[in-house]
């Protein structure tokens, strides 16, 4: 959506691409966050949750 209106009124109101580009970062940090999650910290408490205790 941050794209969609940059592309639309970016060129009048600046801020708006830096805006998209802000926006560009925030996901990619985030996807990578849960991804981590999703391979690492979910599996490690369902471990635990099953009385695991050979945790790294
Ligand atoms: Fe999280």
């Amino acid at each position: 959506m941050a794209d969609k209106v940059a592309l639309r009124h970016g060129f009048e109101h600046h801020e708006l691409m830096e805006l998209a580009e802000g926006m560009h970062a925030f996901m990619a940090d985030l996807y990578s966050h849960l991804q981590k999650e999703e391979q690492i910290l979910f599996p490690l408490v369902k471990k635990l949750e099953h009385g695991a205790n050979d945790l790294p």
